[in-house]
């Protein structure tokens, strides 16, 4: 049996086909047209509702449809879209703009109040004549880092390609040349996978509504001039500039765009026309990793990863109770733009620290730099990418491929345990290093071979019952000198 329905806010429709009046675009729904116009995977409106085709025959043609597209996929095609992010825990954030020549953090505009005037002469001065996206891309292989994502437009609007949908792009700078081409080039040259971050917000476009973070917030002759405004326009340019960035540069890993803030005076997914974006994004690269900012957190396929941003989660982070895929972005110093004159850098084992802590909790770690007007890293950065990299090179595998510690091992006193589940090795990293002995309570009977990870050099253990301490402890005999690296790691085989 088929039949046709034109679907009415407020009615129930079970297991049917939608069709989305946008695209055309065909998915299968749990259709509940609620009152206030939403339905469950989908928000509805009087203009929105669409044709609800339901019946038998078209369920069943709907189950082969599903297959395809992560906006239906099962719960183990996303583990495998996802496989390679899992696999390299570990990427470059790049904030770069005309933010970095003010040098004093990128919401420098809206933090000092300027309008488009008096932020202006950053755009008449940028020229990075040191840019050299190769060198970028070294330090941040060395570092370990897998992926990188970089602000192809931060929320000041500068776009940092030559998008046919602006003027204001570096290509009308003193500069003159795109970035975005020769540094994805750069990056994947060396191995790293490409990833874009874009600014929902736009405190330069024209039709952008001021809103309660816009610079002119509470300039009320300004807001007053800028009243007619029409997002749907702006939600216009932001679709064609995503449509250009997930066009004209390959395939692209990683998408990671930023940021709904919805209720009074902000914005949210109706005025970024978000789930239009979204069948755009997934059509175009349809293997893309999706961050979790469009407001379609309720949306199946809205998101793939969580982003808790410079805080360290407790625990591996859930949703509805259950664990889902998460990335920490996090800074050096505070601030994700250049800033000259910020004090509060992380140290190197710190921030070595916090990628075992991340991977502990089976998440990833996007660390941030903030590149200098002229294009290059500065000292501070070097030095502590540098410095990650030199433990890298000797601990790596604690880190790759590894996850949280399954349930039966927990961590002993001042270590965090890392798993890798296709070796069957588990990772002990030794905060404070112990007098002599590392007591592993139940771990007794699991562990066939223990060695330092930094040099393959044994370490000799013994079970429980073997000394005075309970029967389901290991005990690890270690040298009175801790190894010389940030953090000491201990490599043991599992049964
Ligand atoms: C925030 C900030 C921004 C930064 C981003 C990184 O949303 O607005 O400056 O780009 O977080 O996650």
């Amino acid at each position: 049996m088929i039949y046709f329905k034109i679907g009415r806010i407020g009615e129930t429709v079970s297991r049917c086909l939608f069709i989305d009046p946008h695209d055309g675009s065909i998915s299968r729904k749990q259709l509940e047209l609620r009152e206030g116009g939403m339905m469950i995977g989908h928000r509805l409106n009087s203009k929105t509702a669409g044709v609800l085709i339901a019946g038998t025959f078209i369920t069943m043609l709907a189950s082969s449809l599903l297959a395809a597209g992560p906006l239906q996929e099962t719960a183990q095609q996303k583990a495998e879209r996802m496989a390679w992010w899992t696999e390299a825990r570990f990427g470059m954030f790049i904030h770069w703009g005309l933010y970095a020549q003010a040098a004093r953090h990128e919401w420098v505009k809206r933090y000092e109040r300027m309008n488009d005037e008096d932020y202006r002469k950053y755009f008449e001065v940028f020229d990075p004549d040191l840019f050299n996206p190769r060198e970028w891309a070294k330090v941040a292989r060395y570092a370990g880092m897998k992926y990188f994502v970089v602000t192809t437009k931060h929320h000041e609007g500068f776009c940092l390609w030559d998008s046919a949908f602006t003027d204001y792009k570096v290509t009308n700078t003193p500069y003159g040349k795109d970035l975005i081409q020769p540094l994805v080039q750069a990056f994947r040259d060396e191995g790293l996978r490409a990833g874009f971050y874009y600014s929902l917000l736009d405190w330069h476009h024209p039709e952008y509504p001021v809103d309660r973070i816009h610079p002119m917030a509470e300039n009320s002759s300004y807001r007053d001039q800028s009243r007619n405004r029409d997002v749907r326009k702006y939600a216009e340019y932001c679709a064609h500039q995503v449509q250009e960035i997930l066009t004209d540069f390959g395939t692209i890993d990683c998408l990671f765009m930023d940021f709904s803030f919805p209720g009074k005076d902000g914005k949210g997914r109706d005025d970024w026309q978000s789930e239009r974006l979204l069948k755009m994004i997934r059509r175009l690269q349809p293997q893309i990793i999706l961050n979790d900012r469009l407001d379609l957190l309720d949306v199946p396929g809205g998101w793939d990863f969580r982003t808790p941003e410079q805080v360290m989660p407790r625990a591996w982070v859930e949703m509805d109770g259950q664990r889902v895929p998460w990335e920490t972005c996090q800074t050096f110093s505070g601030s994700w733009g250049y800033h000259r004159d910020e004090s509060s850098w992380k140290s190197i084992r710190q921030l070595v620290v916090m990628l075992i802590e991340t991977v502990s909790k089976g998440g990833n770690l996007l660390l941030n730099v903030g590149p200098t007007a002229r294009g290059t890293f500065d000292d501070r950065a070097l030095t502590r990418l540098r410095g990650i990299g030199d433990w890298m090179h000797l601990h790596n595998r604690s880190i790759y491929g590894c996850c949280q510690a399954p349930p039966d091992f927990p961590p002993p006193l001042n270590c965090l345990l890392t798993h890798n589940p296709k070796t069957h090795r588990l990772y002990v990293h030794v905060l404070e290093w112990p007098m002599g002995r590392l007591a592993l309570d139940g771990f007794a009977g699991k562990v066939k071979y223990a060695q330092l990870l930094n040099d393959a050099s044994e370490i000799k253990f013994l079970s429980g019952e073997n000394t005075a301490e309970s029967p389901n402890t290991l005990l690890l005999s270690l040298p009175v000198r801790p190894p010389d690296s940030a953090v000491p790691v201990i490599e043991l085989f599992l049964k």
